[in-house]
């Protein structure tokens, strides 16, 4: 079932969404050889707190982790991890692809996105590989208006990515959200124009391309939780939370 956001609803997102931003922004300031990925969560968390909000992620069921749940405030995953790495005493390095991904909930509402950082001086291929991913996100929204369907948003992000020489993840997708950080409908990053349900004033989405170099086949990791390429090449990952209006989209957590 869909749930379809009222004007006040839509309000309280954005309250969540503008606390996203500013963690976001304090990540952003954070980033740099030599921390760890604990730190930063611990950034992430304490922004969230400052501002009234507690983190989506803590809490949540880590399905193939026979029901064990997450107990951090983000998921950071670096270089071939693609996404659900655990912050941990791991320390960044010069060239680091690192993706943050973040869920703020405040007010029963949540704001979920994440941005991929590269620290210090980046490869051309990282560089390229975090712009197109960016890229491939402006793509779907832009497809993300009334009477289009969920088809066309994934088939956007496709389309771009492929051509531009990269690959996406099958097994993960966006999705609905906002009592709940995931509600229907599935939002897939690969898919056929004018297929799966149609777009209606009110829907909040959570858009996510998830990017490898090169193969999309990936393994998860012997914490059970991180998603890694099988060839181990770089990833990348960008995410906002979006509300679908008369118009253009309004993207809340950017
Ligand atoms: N933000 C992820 C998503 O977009 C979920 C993170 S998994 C968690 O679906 F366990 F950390 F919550
Ligand atoms: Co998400």
């Amino acid at each position: 079932m869909i749930n379809i956001k009222s004007e006040k609803e839509i309000e309280l997102m954005r309250q969540s969404a503008d606390i996203m931003k500013k963690v976001l922004k304090a990540i952003e300031k954070e980033i740099k050889e030599g921390i760890t990925t604990s730190y930063l969560d611990y950034i992430a968390e304490k922004v969230m707190k400052e501002n009234g909000a507690k983190p989506s992620f803590r809490g949540e069921e880590c399905p193939y982790r026979g029901g064990k749940t997450y107990s951090h405030a983000t998921c950071i995953s670096v270089n071939d991890e693609i996404i659900h790495g655990i912050p941990s005493s791991r320390t960044l390095k010069n060239g680091d692809v690192v993706s943050v991904d973040v869920g703020v909930y405040k007010n029963g509402f949540h704001a979920d996105a994440g941005r991929t950082f590269i620290v210090g001086e980046g490869s051309d291929i990282a560089k390229k590989l975090v712009s197109v991913t960016e890229a491939a996100f402006f793509e779907g929204v832009s497809k993300a208006v009334p009477g289009n369907r969920i088809g066309d948003i994934s088939n956007a992000i496709q389309t771009y990515v492929e051509k531009a020489g990269f690959n996406l993840l099958r097994e993960f997708q966006g999705h609905g959200i906002g009592r709940e950080m995931h509600e229907d409908p599935g939002v897939p990053n690969i898919g056929k124009k004018g297929r799966g349900e149609r777009l209606e004033k009110g829907m909040a989405l959570a858009i996510e391309p998830m990017v490898t170099e090169g193969s999309p086949d990936i393994y998860v990791a012997k914490d059970k939780w991180t998603i890694k390429t099988k060839d181990g090449k770089l990833t990348a990952y960008y995410e906002n939370t979006i509300v679908i209006t008369d118009g253009e989209p309004e993207i809340l957590t950017l």
